[in-house]
């Protein structure tokens, strides 16, 4: 483990390098170009529920809404991903440290939003983050991605950088909507720039057990995805709605509530699908 003692949310990575040096790194993004589905909250909780387990985890907040790194209690950066895009700053005057043990967060700025004209014609700019990403991969454990709802290029890059993907779905009504879409986008991405990479979990998040409704979507969507739906599912729970207010992740902010077990659960198949795939 890192041989660092926990400083206070918002401190840049000091010089020294503490970090655990990991043979396997898992790159998961989580996606779905539907707006509000729990991509968020499911990257901030499975980012902090990895880190509990002892893991080093690396959450990168790839949406110019800055909810990742809001949610996570860390305060407007001078050095954002933005700067990294730009090779306006080295990943360790942009990796800060979240005041919680494991767990680093490289922040986003508004600036983010301007990304697919500024790097319209940039060469290869489907690749900036997975080429970011390489020399940290030695450094964590797990490098989990937020993005924005849209297809647009931190999304791709996200995709190209990823080794696996969690979908986020909202058990209502048009649940399913758009899916052909990203379902095509990332047949795409496999062709053209990340052959591997591979769905791990879709996650079915705000459902309701009052209705029937989710129930009628959650058996759809087992029947489109099968095995890849997590067994675990996340209950629309009022303590999720509020931890990020409070700059927490659910399972910190209110561990007993329901949303938390959920997410924890979450964490665990996670974890066991991913050793189920080393070797
Ligand atoms: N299981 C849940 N129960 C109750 N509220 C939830 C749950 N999951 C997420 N929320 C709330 O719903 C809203 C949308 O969630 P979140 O921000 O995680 O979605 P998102 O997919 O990241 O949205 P965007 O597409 O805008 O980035 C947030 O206010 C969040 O706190
Ligand atoms: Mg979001």
């Amino acid at each position: 483990m890192p041989p660092m003692r926990p400083k206070p949310a918002g401190k840049p990575l000091s010089g020294e390098n503490p970090l655990h040096v990991s043979q396997h790194c898992r790159v998961l993004a989580v996606v779905n170009q539907k707006g509000g589905v729990g991509k968020t909250t499911t990257a901030v909780n499975l980012s902090a529920g990895l880190a509990t387990t002892g893991d080093t985890v690396l959450l990168i907040d790839a949406d110019p809404q800055v909810n990742a790194t809001s949610g996570l209690g860390v305060a407007e950066r001078e050095y954002t991903l933005f700067d990294l895009f730009q090779e306006e700053a080295t990943p360790e005057q942009v990796i800060t440290e979240t005041g919680r043990p494991n767990l680093w967060l490289i922040p986003a700025s508004i600036d983010l939003a301007g990304i697919d004209v500024l790097f319209a014609s940039r060469i290869a700019r489907e690749t900036i983050l997975k080429q970011i990403l390489q020399p940290l991969r030695e450094r964590f454990q797990w490098i989990i991605v937020d993005t924005p709802p849209s297809l647009g290029l931190l999304t791709i890059n996200a995709l190209t950088a990823a080794d696996g993907l969690i979908i986020p779905l909202q058990c209502e009504y048009y649940a399913l909507e758009g899916l052909t879409q990203l379902m095509r986008t990332i047949e795409l991405v496999r062709q053209h720039l990340n052959p591997n990479l591979t769905i791990w979990k879709v996650l079915l998040t705000m459902y309701d057990t009052r209705t029937r409704l989710a129930e009628q979507v959650e058996s759809e969507v087992r029947k489109f995805f099968g095995t890849k739906v997590a067994q675990t599912v996340i209950p629309r729970n009022v303590r999720i709605g509020e931890s990020p207010s409070f700059g927490q992740p659910v399972i910190e902010y209110d561990p007993r509530s329901r949303g938390a077990h959920a997410y924890l659960e979450f964490v665990k198949e996670v974890r066991e699908y991913g050793a189920s795939r080393s070797g």
